[in-house]
This record gives C-alpha cells, sequence and structure tokens, in this order.
C-alpha cells in the first residue's frame, strides 16, 4: 500500500506493507534509526516520536493510521540545542537506546508548555513511560529543568523586547 506521510518537515510517500508501524517505516524505509526499538509494545518510550503535538511510542502506531506530521529525534535536533547542551551538561545523556526516545518526550514537555522547570516531580511522573533501569533520571530531570528554565526566560525576554519596542 502507499502511505503518505510529513516527516521533519518532508511529504513523504513510501510503498509498505499494511501493517507497517510507524517505528520500522522510519527505521527500515526512511533510514531514521534514531527512534529505538526495545520492547516493541509501547511499554519503554526507546521508539518515542512526535505525531502532531504528542510524544508517541511509534513501535505500535500503525504508519497508514499516522494523520499527522511526524517530528523524530533527528527532525527536532536543530531546534532542541539549548535541551542537548543541558543533557550534556547536567550528565543526562545515557544510552543510546534510551537517550532518543528521553530527548523526544522531554522536547515535547518543554514545547507543550507542561513543563516549566519549576516541579521535578512533575517531570518524574511525565518520564515514566520512558524506561531505564541503569542510571536513574536525576541527572535527567535536572536537565529539562535547566532548559526548561531557559526557555521560559527567553520567551519573558522577547515579550519584553516587543513590549519595549511598540511602546
Ligand atoms: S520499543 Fe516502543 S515503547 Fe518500547
Ligand atoms: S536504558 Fe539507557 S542507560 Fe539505561
Amino acid at each position: 500500500m502507499i502511505v503518505r506521510l510529513q516527516i521533519n518537515g518532508a511529504p513523504t510517500t513510501i510503498h509498505t506493507a499494511p501493517g507497517t508501524t510507524l517505528l520500522a517505516l522510519l527505521r527500515d524505509e526512511m533510514g531514521l534509526t534514531g527512534a529505538k526499538e526495545a520492547c516493541s509494545r509501547g511499554d519503554c518510550g526507546a521508539c518515542t516520536v512526535l505525531v502532531g503535538e504528542r510524544a508517541v511510542p511509534s513501535c505500535v502506531v500503525l504508519a497508514a493510521r499516522v494523520d499527522e506530521p511526524v517530528r523524530t529525534v533527528e527532525g527536532i535536533a536543530a531546534d532542541a540545542t539549548a535541551l542537548r547542551e543541558a543533557f550534556a551538561d547536567c550528565g543526562g545523556l545515557q544510552c543510546g537506546y534510551c537517550t532518543p526516545g528521553l530527548v523526544v518526550r522531554a522536547y515535547q514537555l518543554i514545547e507543550s508548555g507542561e513543563c516549566d522547570g519549576t516541579d521535578a516531580d512533575a517531570v518524574r511522573r511525565a518520564l515514566s513511560g520512558n524506561f531505564c533501569r541503569c542510571t536513574g533520571y536525576n541527572g535527567v530531570i535536572t536537565a529539562i529543568e535547566q532548559a526548561a528554565i531557559e526557555q521560559t526566560a527567553n520567551e519573558q525576554a522577547a515579550i519584553d523586547r516587543a513590549a519595549a519596542e511598540s511602546a
């Protein structure tokens, strides 16, 4: 069957089998290997991508059912500079399996305004679908809070500048 999607801003048409998951399409047909396959059941978050404004486990989403733009960890990389720097600064970078999904979920949390950097427990709850049994989450949570606070400050500065210019 033919599947038409917008992936990382590019309209894309692909011939694929009807049961192809979004994760398989991204990895096997598009070469976008940032999203990882681990549990294959929607439980671990390693395969997290953005569909529209939602962070979803792409291993349990049929590609043919997707009707909103898809962004992968590769697609958000340019926009997530502050977040990537915060992950590096705070020791939030973990293994190649969990980190891409964590970064995508963190990006969505900050962009949606769900996280403003003031509630670590809320961040911890929001990451409950992104598993890591190895290192703990403290560095990741600190990184997300740091990036969220920076983004909030940048947005406020932009508002203040606009107000000053129009005064
Ligand atoms: S591989 Fe998709 S949630 Fe685990
Ligand atoms: S699964 Fe990535 S560091 Fe534990």
